[in-house]
């Protein structure tokens, strides 16, 4: 099979990426670096270093390369850099993807995966709550209005062009080589800077006490097992990924500060503009076809593990 994936220099791209080649695909990686790094992709792997908002390179690549499946992961990925800049977020998140869609049914690809957000496509999940793939689509951000127009440009296209696609919309994804300097990326952020012996901060809202936000966090591993699932099935069609179940922001400090063993200077701030509070999705449509979902205790182990490798004094 051969797989073209954008964003594959990411953080979850390079996953996907690492774990395909052990499948024996035959891969190309387009990604414009602005986030991803050039050592996440591995030997073997044919790379274009262009950006998807160059619609003429793009096509080029394609006419050269010829992939049978394209797995889009690339994305302008922070919600606050969307909440600044909604106009570069958009060139990116809904131009560029539209560049990927067009080549993908110009040049015949056979099924297309598109990297879609469960985390910030719903709004608000009342507690007690579980989003399922029918719960309406609700944007808080200009990052999640792309990605929601994202999914509507997908339909028109499977229905004109005949595109086969699948949308899996992936809860809060974490796990070794998640960047630690961005804005989002709780546990890589907590994993880097109590490794460091950092204070952190907990963003919470007053009416949630000091216990900060609410998530669902999936392991990186397992975004990729099912990505594999929906390559090799052609799933069709919108799947959370997810575990289901919700932690606060306080829980998951607590679990990794008990697995490196540290007690780092905590501090609480305000929630910042564009974060929800409460979000959990509701796996159940997913399961049916994979249940293997890493611990959440196991998965911080292997992240800590990484995060010590490479960030450990
Ligand atoms: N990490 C999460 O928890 C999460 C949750 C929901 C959805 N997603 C989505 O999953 C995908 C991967 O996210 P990630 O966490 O790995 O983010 P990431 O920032 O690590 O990876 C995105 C990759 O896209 C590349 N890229 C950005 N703009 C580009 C452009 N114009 N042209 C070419 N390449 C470009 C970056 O260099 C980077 O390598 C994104 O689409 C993101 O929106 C992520």
């Amino acid at each position: 099979m051969r797989l073209l994936i954008t964003g594959g220099a990411g953080f979850i791209g390079s996953h996907i990426v690492e774990e395909e080649l052990k499948r024996g695909t035959e891969i190309a990686v387009v990604d414009n670096l602005s986030a991803g790094k050039r050592e996440n992709i591995p030997e073997g792997v044919d790379f274009y270093e262009i950006d998807i908002c160059n619609r003429d390179e793009l096509f080029r690549v394609f006419a050269e390369w010829k992939p049978e499946v394209v797995s889009h992961q690339a994305a302008q990925a922070s919600v606050s850099v969307s909440m600044k800049e909604p106009a570069v977020d958009a060139m990116v998140n809904v131009v560029g993807t539209l560049h990927v869609l067009e080549a993908s049914v110009y040049y015949g690809v056979q099924h297309f995966i598109f990297a879609s957000t469960g985390g910030a496509i719903y709004g608000e999940v009342p507690e007690g709550s579980k989003a399922t793939e029918e719960w309406p689509v609700n944007p808080k951000s200009p990052y999640a209005v792309a990605k929601a127009s994202v999914e509507m440009y997908l339909k028109i296209f499977g229905d004109v062009h005949g595109l086969s696609y699948t949308i899996l919309r992936y809860a809060n994804v974490y796990g070794p080589r998640q960047d630690p300097y961005g804005e989002a990326g709780v546990v890589a952020i907590f994993c880097q800077r109590i490794l460091s012996e950092l204070p952190v901060t907990v963003y919470a809202r007053r009416t949630r006490g000091d216990k900060g936000c609410i998530r669902d966090y999936v392991y990186v591993k397992d975004v990729d097992k099912v990505h594999s699932l929906c390559l090799r099935k052609r799933l069709r069609g919108v799947y959370n990924v997810s575990t289901g179940q919700g932690r606060t922001t306080t829980e998951v400090l607590e679990t990794i500060c008990s697995v490196i063993g540290a007690r780092p200077i905590v501090s609480f701030d305000n929630q910042r503009p564009g974060d929800l509070e409460v979000s959990i999705l509701d796996n159940t449509r997913i399961s049916r076809f994979f249940d293997g979902w890493t611990d959440f205790q196991r998965g911080i182990e292997k992240t800590v593990e990484w995060f010590s490798r490479n960030y450990g004094s």
